[in-house]
């Protein structure tokens, strides 16, 4: 029974409204659902988007998702994250991000190609990454020199050269990641853009970089494309970046052509900050997902960002999308309904079921699947995007991996950062 005919169902309207079709710039989106940039390592040798990754956001445009976001990919070789990570660095990515995008339009689907330098957060073999002061990256351990103002003036060219790629390639828009401690995140911070010159020095010496990428790759964009930025508003480390600062930010990149804005954090300490585990993960979800560990202690709180689009919403004038932690069919339809958010974005969630929103359509009551465990975000870099929880025997495969050393092998967000810096998280500044 569709939650259209189901009038015992409370709250129908309210989830019907996620069902709404809603814009970004010229680009019509056909419900609220946005499928979170999550990176998927469906590469080549070449670092070139492989067949497996078409098919992948083809199926989910297939089952409804609206708007669909690429994982990651590096605009330059410079600032690649790691050794899986897609490349839309040179023209050779066209062709196969051009299957991409079609795959996804095949089903009436958007989709986006998400634009990032990692900056010292790179863990790419042998990369010669940038960052704006040299400054220990608190994930990484890695210390680079400062970037000379060339170096910085050839980034922000990366990202313009980058974004008449993805036009070439047939996306509809491009999603900057201004967020989780890469290059973008790196100059907005006051602890790791310690600069001087006009590149940092002051707030306003901070929002530079963001600002003339944002008009670099708006320059490339016909207006019938979209610029969004995923951006980083808190620091979660004691003395970094506050929530007033970046609220101005977010004005000045509005005015320099941003068409929507992601909320999220912006340095942090451990993947765990912004992909926070055991979301919504009561005693019941708990027995039934095999996660005993869970079952004496209370889950972590849903939609943690939502504070900050709250505070964000007065302040610019374009769509506001709502992603981290987002978990029950009842908070997506509210964050909708109660204007906090344009638009509510799932990672985890559509790694474990591609067929959600179809799902919701047909009703489901309560919450994803998804028990926010992170075993994929443990494999990233080591395998390509999956839910290692179902079948069950990806668990065994899982453990047999981990037992054997699996993660220990080569580079990537499983093994443990080396010299990671323990700070104190301060969320509400
Ligand atoms: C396996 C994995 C890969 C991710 N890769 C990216 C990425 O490439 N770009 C990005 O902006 N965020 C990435 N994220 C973060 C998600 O976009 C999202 O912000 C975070 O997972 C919280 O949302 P969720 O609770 O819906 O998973 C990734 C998350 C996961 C689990
Ligand atoms: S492995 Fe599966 S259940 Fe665990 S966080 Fe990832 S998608 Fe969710």
């Amino acid at each position: 029974m569709s939650y259209r005919t189901e009038m015992a169902r409370p709250g129908v309207a309210a989830v019907e409204a996620l069902f709404e079709p809603c814009r970004i710039g010229q680009v019509a989106i056909g419900n609220r659902f946005v499928r979170a940039g999550t990176s998927e390592g469906m590469v080549d040798r070449r670092n070139l988007a492989s067949g497996d990754l078409a098919l992948l956001l083809g199926e989910l445009a297939r089952l409804g998702v609206g708007l669909i976001i690429t994982g990651h990919m590096f605009v330059d070789r410079r600032g690649q994250y790691d050794d899986d990570q897609t490349a839309i660095d040179t023209d050779e990515a066209i062709g196969p991000l051009e299957a991409v995008a079609a795959a996804v339009h095949r089903h009436g689907g958007k989709i986006f190609a998400q634009l990032s330098h990692a900056g010292s957060q790179s863990v790419a073999a042998g990369s010669r990454p940038i960052a704006p002061s040299g400054v220990p990256n608190v994930m990484t351990g890695r210390e680079v020199p400062a970037a000379t103002s060339g170096e910085i003036e050839a980034a922000v060219e990366a990202f313009g050269a980058a974004a008449r790629r993805a036009v070439a390639a047939g996306f509809d828009g491009v999603h900057l990641h201004g967020a989780n401690g890469y290059l973008l995140s790196q100059f907005c911070s006051p602890l790791t853009n310690r600069r001087d010159d006009g590149w940092g020095g002051s707030p306003e010496g901070r929002d530079r970089f963001a600002i003339e990428v944002t008009r670099r790759v708006r320059a490339e964009l016909p207006p019938t494309h979209a610029l969004t930025v995923k951006l980083g508003f808190i620091d979660i480390m004691e003395g970094g970046l506050g929530l007033n600062e970046s609220i101005r930010r977010a004005k000045l990149l509005d005015a320099a052509g941003a068409d929507a804005f992601e909320v999220s954090c912006n340095l942090m300490t451990s993947y765990a900050d912004n992909i926070v585990p055991y979301v919504a993960v009561n005693t019941r979800r708990a027995l039934a997902d095999l996660l005993p560990q869970r079952l004496l202690r209370a889950p972590a709180a849903e939609a943690y960002y939502r504070w900050i689009a709250r505070a964000l919403r007065p302040a610019v004038q374009v769509p506001l999308v709502l992603g981290g932690g987002i978990r029950s069919v009842s908070t997506m339809a509210d964050i909708v309904t109660s204007g906090d958010a344009d638009f509510v974005a799932l990672a985890r969630p559509f790694i474990r079921e591609p067929g959600l929103v179809r799902r919701i359509e047909d009703g489901l009551p309560g919450t994803v699947g998804c028990t926010s465990c992170n075993i994929c975000i443990m494999h990233s870099g080591h395998h390509p995007l999956q839910c290692w929880r179902i079948p069950r025997s990806q668990l065994m495969r899982h453990a047999w991996f981990r037992a054997t050393g699996g993660f220990r092998r080569g580079i990537g967000s499983g093994q443990k950062p080396r010299m990671v810096r323990k700070a104190q998280p301060t969320r509400r500044q």
